[in-house]
């Protein structure tokens, strides 16, 4: 199954993966660090713009024996433009963007120029509420004014290890319009934060304990996502 989605992406490429989400410490940046490194290691070429004010993703880099040399830092409109309107030509596969977490017309942009936006949410209703209330209100702000159709899917992210129980959250989000939900989750654990210290990727923290689970969750988003875009055509 998962051979056959890797099979048929390339004929689909690029693919530009938007983490979204007005709201700051929701995981965007450690979920787009990660899941640009999951698609490395699938043997993707990579591109991960950092639109993050905090700097994240290259603050990340910058930590590094060996930096990555696919990420880029992109603070105007201008170049995140031109970036999408190449992307067909640039070679790269698959492009992730780490959004900031601010609304900006810049992050609104990013949202439109994405095949798939993703917005990691805690399951704590008070956050839920963020994204169904306000941050579908931004997606029908910019569908209103643009014409255009954008859309997202909510990532539980930071969720207990031993949680099972989702039906309440994807209730709230399926009745939100423009938001679905990921069937994949990504749980709580120490190794984002211990593999950081030296700007590593789950993927290289092979000496810290939870690799295996976390690099599972991971991929399994990638899968997810890779699944979505080739049923979008
Ligand atoms: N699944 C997870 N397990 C454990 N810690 C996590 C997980 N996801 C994120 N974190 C931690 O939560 C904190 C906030 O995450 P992050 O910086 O990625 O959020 P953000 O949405 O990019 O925030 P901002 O909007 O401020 O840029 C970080 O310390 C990060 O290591
Ligand atoms: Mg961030």
């Amino acid at each position: 199954m998962i051979e056959t989605l890797l099979k048929a992406l390339p004929s689909n490429f690029p693919l530009i993966i938007n983490l979204s989400h007005q709201k700051g410490g929701v995981g965007k940046s450690t979920l787009a660090y990660n899941i640009a490194d999951a698609f490395r290691n699938l043997g993707f070429k990579v591109r991960l713009l950092d639109m993050d004010a905090q700097n994240t993703s290259n603050g990340l880099n910058a930590l590094r024996k060996r930096a990555f040399t696919d990420i880029e830092k992109v603070i105007d409109k201008r170049r995140l433009v031109e970036i999408i309107n190449t992307s067909s030509t640039d070679g790269s596969e698959i492009f992730i963007i780490d959004s900031g977490g601010f609304d900006l017309a810049l992050s609104r942009l990013a949202i439109m120029g994405a095949d798939i936006n993703l917005t990691p949410v805690g399951d704590r209703v008070t956050e839920l509420l963020g994204v169904v209330q306000k941050y579908s209100q931004t997606l029908e702000e910019i569908e209103t004014t643009t014409h255009s159709s954008v859309s997202s899917y909510v990532l539980l992210n930071r969720i207990h290890p031993f949680a099972k129980h989702f039906e309440h959250i994807e209730e709230m989000i399926e009745n939100s319009p423009k938001m679905a939900m990921l069937k994949s989750v990504v749980r709580e654990r120490a190794i984002y934060d211990k593999s950081f210290i030296d700007g590593r990727t789950v993927f290289e923290a092979d000496d810290i304990e939870g690799q295996e689970v976390a690099m599972d969750e991971i991929l399994s988003v990638c899968y997810e996502l890779i699944e979505i875009y080739l049923e979008k055509g």
